[in-house]
């Protein structure tokens, strides 16, 4: 919630002196600044009062790094973002809050005094921010078919963010993953519509009933529309699928976000049959506005209108297409200034028609009063405990536990017993940051301990009876034929986007592969846990494991892998994604006749 302005009980128009604004004690303040009328009305008022240069300043959302409050205020900047891991310095939630308000405060001091929405990529918790709540990426939520789970990790999202200001969250990600090989994968909730669509429960919990609500966030449904179709899994890449396909896989979960009322969505960088998805008006406004009837606005991908002519920097003509074809707000990071100043031309030229101009202004003031920032601008501090709280350490173990999927159990390997002598290993054993894979503190994500959590080994140290022996060796040198169990927790270290496509294989590395074979060598069961953001290409080694468990990506609580590799959680996690035989067989998916190891859906259980 952002605190109230007129919390100190003046009435609206001395509150509105507040603002610094001049108005007489027995003026009223403008119509748009009185809560009592409609949301349509003050939209109409605003609108009347602002410039070309107001409306284009709403259109323009540059990086936290490239603008200041005062250029916020001069330009009538509408929103800012941090892109991924772009914090402040300290990176403390306090300084996330201050920073939010020192933004707001520009904002609040242009003549019109419209505040900013703030933007950030909170896609497993308010990732960015040292210390917060990381919960399992969305492949591992889509294993949990639990959509009231995963409305409670919106809402919980939802309360780390209002601490912060921050009121937008770009996520989430509704797209259906069709190729493994795609470095996005673990965006998604899974290779059918029908999960992403259920998992649009994420938008609920972080818009609220409403969206005036006290922690009520701005939702995105992204990337609109096919970025997980793309030939190849080639991120950016090209969708090459008649309508019919894009209609029946890719446009689902969108009409399914639409319909819960989300307040953004996000342009895909990729095209559909060629042509780039930020300049394709059928699309975005025939199909999106005009058809789903989508009443939100619609904002650029990170630079994303550099793309449209497929070379850098954007031009007067890719800002009009852009526009044109129904972006109403244009994430352009650096170059904003030379942005407004082509916008202008161009609106003032007669390629970008007012009209779409003040459809743009509308659908974006319409959010920023339904959020209540106009009331509400600055940070709810109150909220700020939240960060990391224990209850929301606890939600996540129990959607870790959940998204577990027991792939393979034999001679009873799993689960294990509480005082077992068990022998662990694998670079992902104890690594906090391998486990969360990437958007974690950093865009990229990296191993190490990159913010508080319980790595896995933590967990199995901590579920273990007090009569257990818990050894670790990262390598796993030092096994013998004494233990009751090894485990090897293995994966792919983290990555994000076009870093994380695989075209050369999707196997295991080297040094996994090594470690699991040091401890196969002392004879004794073995169970191999995969932290991975996709299937990998494991069959010619399965043979020789007797357990095998895809963990995903589960964030900073390690414990969930634990409770049920203990039994104290049952293996509940069933695919969200066709498990391959051979990397050879990707883009492999249900229903489309190809041998798979393990089906979409597959997902075994301690009794069977
Ligand atoms: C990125 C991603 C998008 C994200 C945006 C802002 O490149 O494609 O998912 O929301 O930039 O960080």
């Amino acid at each position: 919630m952002r605190s109230r302005l007129l919390a100190f009980g003046l009435p609206a128009a001395l509150a509105f002196a507040a603002y610094g604004g001049p108005v007489r004690a027995d003026q009223r303040p403008a119509p748009y600044l009185d809560r009592h009328l409609s949301v349509a009305a003050r939209v109409d008022d605003l609108l009347g009062r602002m410039s070309l240069d107001d409306k284009i300043g709403q259109m323009t959302q540059p990086e936290r790094r490239y603008v200041t409050p005062e250029e916020i205020t001069r330009y009538r900047v509408g929103s800012v973002l941090s892109s991924g891991g772009s914090a402040p310095n300290p990176n403390t939630p306090e300084s996330w809050a201050d920073m939010y308000d020192g933004f707001q405060r520009g904002a609040l001091a242009g003549p019109l005094r419209i505040p900013i929405m703030y933007g950030v990529d909170a896609v497993h918790g308010h990732n960015n921010v040292l210390g917060a709540t990381i919960f399992p990426h969305n492949i591992g939520l889509g294993a949990t078919r639990d959509p009231a789970l995963v409305r409670r990790i919106g809402a919980a999202t939802a309360e780390e963010m209002a601490g912060t200001g921050v009121d937008w969250d770009f996520a989430p990600c509704v797209c259906v993953a069709r190729d493994d090989r795609w470095g996005r994968t673990y965006e998604s909730f899974g290779e059918v519509p029908e999960l992403p669509s259920m998992m649009t429960a994420l938008i609920d919990g972080l818009q609220g009933d409403g969206l005036g609500g006290p922690t009520s966030v701005l939702a995105t449904a992204k990337h609109f529309v096919g970025d997980g179709g793309t030939e190849g899994g080639d991120d950016r890449g090209d969708a090459k699928v008649q309508e019919k396909e894009l209609r029946a896989v890719h446009l689902p979960p969108f009409r399914a976000a639409v319909k819960r009322g989300v307040g953004a969505v996000m342009v895909s960088y990729s095209s559909w049959n060629g042509l780039r998805m930020h300049q394709n008006r059928y699309l975005i406004t025939d199909v999106l506005k005009k058809e789903l009837g989508f009443t939100g606005f619609v904002v650029s991908d990170y630079k994303g209108i550099d793309d449209i002519d497929g070379k850098p920097g954007f031009t007067r003509q890719e800002v009009a297409a852009a526009v044109n074809a129904g972006i109403d707000m244009v994430m352009v990071p650096t170059e904003w200034r030379r942005f407004i100043d082509y916008l202008r031309d161009e609106v003032k030229g007669g390629g970008v028609p007012m009209s779409r101009v003040d459809d743009a202004n509308r659908r974006i003031l319409t959010k920023k009063f339904e959020l209540g920032l106009f009331e509400r601008p600055m940070a709810d501090r109150s909220y700020l405990k939240t960060i990391g709280s224990a209850a929301h350490r606890r939600l996540a173990r129990r959607a870790v536990a959940e998204s577990q999927v027991l792939l393979k159990n034999e001679d009873g390997a799993l689960p294990l017993d509480d005082d077992d002598k068990v022998f662990v290993a694998g670079r992902s054993a104890h690594d906090i940051g391998m486990q969360s894979g990437g958007w974690t503190i950093t865009w990229q994500g990296r191993p190490g301990p990159i913010t508080p959590g319980t790595t896995i080994l933590d967990g199995i140290r901590e579920v273990a009876g007090p009569g257990a022996t818990v050894t670790y060796s990262k390598d796993g040198n030092g096994i013998d034929s004494s233990y009751d169990a090894a485990i090897a927790v293995v994966g792919e270290t983290p990555y994000a986007e076009y870093h994380g496509d695989r075209t050369g294989g999707l196997g295991l590395d080297d040094a996994d592969l090594k470690t699991i074979g040091r401890l196969r060598g002392a004879g004794v069961p073995l169970t191999v846990v995969l932290v991975s953001g996709r299937p990998l290409d494991i069959a010619k080694e399965l043979p020789n494991w007797d357990a095998l468990v895809a963990a995903w990506l589960p964030g900073t609580e390690g414990e969930g892998v634990a409770d049920v590799l203990y039994g104290h959680a049952d293996p509940r996690g069933r695919l969200p994604v066709t498990w391959m035989r051979s990397a050879d067989q990707e883009p492999i998916n249900k229903g489309d006749g190809k041998k798979a190891l393990f089906a979409f859906g597959h997902g075994l259980a301690y009794d069977d």
